[in-house]
């Protein structure tokens, strides 16, 4: 472990590792969720480090978290077809889909379990609509612990079979994301277990900071204009917000990206507060077929509101029809299969392009958060086709008459 203190986003009060655990309990779990805060580090990078613990300003190293599976140090794939369309100078696209669960989640759960290590707890709790699920699954068999799920029955088929065989005990509840989350806080609160659940747990938003941490080195800490994701509970988007404000501030890059939080339109209570100007969303019954961002009541509301009026940057409400328009791009021109959620935030962009209000002469980075093999009814609803089928005795003739309009070289 580091050296790093908690200081509640609400009041500001400071406090102990060990003080506290999870949230301020002046302010409560909504308003008094915590940043930990270092001191800057001499240098930032540890090139030696697996993965994301490369960077020096996280509070756990990669021995603390006992994991033999890299995590992190995903690609930043340039699109130039996809910038060309955006009418930006640059695009690139961070590739979270290869990380070793399919999604980013996997940053915030090696910290959580380096955690849950440094405090001997054998098992491991966390609400989830399907991604923090599996990830902290997957993990928490490679790190030799127990994980206890709690998902929504609506949770798709690829991420509960990707919970069931890593060997996590799996709580389906009948209802949504939101009565799962109470569940599981109710449930980690009477057992004792160790929360992983978004946004009470602090370092969750440390993990997934360093997707932000990466995008600059890979960009040699050049200015980026903006950087766009997809968001449900608010804490990749806080955590993107976390890592940029840390460089920014430590004089690693010279200009904060302007970061774009897209929500799907049916699940959109932070687009709405944002325009409203409020500092607490409005809840809402979600409906997208985004399931990951399919959120009525965002958890770390606070930090995401703080890291859209903080780096200037903005909230966007996207059609479910606008995402799969996004997904198919970004596989057809951009080489990345994204889960709905996944394309969500390349989806933003798309939108703010359209309103004329991203920089011609720009570089702006799409996170890419999730797999699509994730969720292969979200996709199959996104195909514009569907296969040709035939026999296997058909003649070359007919063949070429079913392909003459769909193959250039027939
Ligand atoms: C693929 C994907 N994208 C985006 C998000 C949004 O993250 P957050 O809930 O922290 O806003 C999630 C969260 O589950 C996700 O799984
Ligand atoms: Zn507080």
């Amino acid at each position: 472990m580091r050296d790093f203190i908690f200081q509640c986003v609400g009041c500001g009060r400071r406090y102990m590792p060990g003080e506290i655990e999870y949230t301020c309990p002046e302010c409560g779990p909504v308003r008094g969720t915590l940043d930990v805060v270092y001191q800057r580090p001499a240098t930032l990078i540890d090139p030696y480090a697996p993965g994301l613990f490369r960077y020096r300003n996280l509070p756990f190293q990669a021995k603390d978290a006992g994991l033999h599976v890299p995590v992190g140090w995903t690609p930043l794939i340039d699109a130039p077809r996809l910038a060309s369309r955006l009418g930006v100078r640059r695009l690139f696209l961070k590739d979270e889909t290869r990380n070793p669960s399919g999604s980013m989640k996997d940053r915030a759960t090696v910290l959580a379990l380096a955690r849950a290590r440094a405090m001997d707890a054998p098992v491991i709790a966390a609400a989830s609509t399907g991604n923090a699920a599996s990830s902290l699954s997957v993990l928490a068999a490679a790190a030799g612990m127990q994980a206890v799920i709690f998902c929504p029955r609506s949770v798709p088929r690829a991420k509960l079979a990707q919970m069931l065989l890593f060997g996590a005990r799996v709580v389906r509840v009948a209802g949504n994301y939101d009565q799962a989350f109470d569940l599981c806080a109710a449930a980690v609160e009477r057992f004792g277990w160790y929360s992983r659940n978004t946004a009470t747990n602090p370092f969750l938003a440390e993990g997934k900071k360093t997707a932000a941490l990466e995008i600059a080195e890979q960009l040699g800490f050049g200015d980026i204009a903006g950087v766009a994701v997809g968001v449900g509970d608010g804490c990749v988007f806080g955590a993107q917000y976390k890592g940029f404000a840390e460089l920014y501030e430590w004089g690693f890059i010279r200009r904060m990206p302007r970061l774009f939080g897209v929500q799907a339109r049916g699940a959109a209570p932070l687009v709405q507060a944002f325009e409203a100007g409020a500092d607490l969303v409005t809840p809402m019954v979600p409906d997208t077929f985004a399931d990951s961002i399919s959120v009525g009541v965002p958890r770390d509301q606070v930090k995401a509101l703080r890291a859209a009026r903080r780096s200037d940057g903005a909230f966007v409400a996207v059609s479910d029809d606008e995402i799969r328009a996004a997904m198919g791009l970004l596989a057809r021109e951009g080489g990345v299969f994204a889960e709905p959620a996944g394309a969500a935030g390349f989806a933003g962009l798309v939108r703010l392009a359209d309103q004329g209000r991203l920089q011609a002469d720009g570089t702006y980075v799409a996170i890419v958060t999730g797999n699509g093999l994730k969720d292969i009814e979200g996709v199959m609803s996104a195909v514009g086709q569907a296969p040709v089928d035939v026999q296997p005795d058909v003649d070359m003739d007919s063949l070429a008459g079913v392909l003459k309009d769909l193959v250039s070289q027939v």
